[in-house]
């Protein structure tokens, strides 16, 4: 067991909508530094909740996400929107790329404002490119480029930082299963070679090779912890 860069304790999201829906109920979880965990589940189960939840884009309503140390729920807005920045990538189902910018500049987008040199940037964003595949994709924009393409322009950009964790939420969803094999073992590789952690929501086997752990999700509970019989 290594050290976890990233916990979840006791975590709950209740929407309240007329009546109150428990998107989150009481989850723990702890996540290794450099581990790739897929979270799976059926739909409504509350996987995309509970990732929104550990890399700080939503709150919860009981219970705390510990990132790298950090409580989230110590930290206000803004404090939590740096940490967020310094440490956490995502990538989503669809892509999200800014339509009219070139690869090279999406993937550079969360460099701007950080005091980073438009050269540096530029050249970052070309190295990381190259290694997602597509060094002869710099210059083209989002339209340009097939979707499995363009879902590795948006890894890229969510790697740009070197973040410590990389939530990603159905990658694949969009991608047929020979780009599904390339994001996963795009992820493996910089699982492996940087250090970096992944939590990814996924119902795709190409990623079980590369997990550390399969987390299944029931009912916002995560089933592979059971509550104590007699605590539905
Ligand atoms: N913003 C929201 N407001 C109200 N209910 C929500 C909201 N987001 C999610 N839910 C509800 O929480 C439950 C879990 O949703 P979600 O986390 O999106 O599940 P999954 O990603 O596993 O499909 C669902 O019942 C959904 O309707
Ligand atoms: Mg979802």
């Amino acid at each position: 067991m290594g050290t976890p860069i990233l916990s979840a304790v006791e975590l709950t999201k209740t929407f309240f909508l007329g009546q109150a829906v428990n998107a989150v109920y009481d989850v723990s979880l702890d996540v290794d530094d450099g581990d790739l965990v897929v979270l799976t589940g059926p739909s409504g189960s509350g996987k995309s909740t509970l990732l929104s939840l550990l890399g700080g884009l939503d709150r919860p309503t009981g219970g705390d996400v510990i990132l790298d140390g950090h409580r989230l729920s110590r930290l206000g807005e803004s404090g939590l929107a740096m940490l967020r920045r310094a440490k956490v990538g995502f990538v989503f189902q669809f892509f999200n790329l800014i339509p009219h910018l070139t690869a090279t500049e999406n993937v550079s987008l969360p460099l701007r404002f950080t005091g980073v040199s438009r050269r540096q940037m530029e050249s970052r964003a070309q190295e990381l490119l190259k290694l997602v595949g597509l060094g002869d994709r710099m210059h083209h924009r989002p339209l340009q480029l097939s979707g499995g393409e363009q879902q590795r322009v948006a890894i890229a950009r969510a790697l740009i930082n070197q973040p410590r964790v990389v939530l990603a939420d159905e990658p694949t969803g969009n991608l047929d299963s020979r780009n599904a094999q390339e994001i996963a073992r795009l992820f493996a590789n910089f699982s492996t070679a940087m250090g970096q952690t992944f939590v990814v929501v996924s119902h795709n086997e190409v990623f079980h090779p590369y997990a550390r752990r399969i987390v299944h999700m029931l009912d916002g509970r995560l089933t592979d912890h059971p509550a104590p019989t007699g605590h539905q």
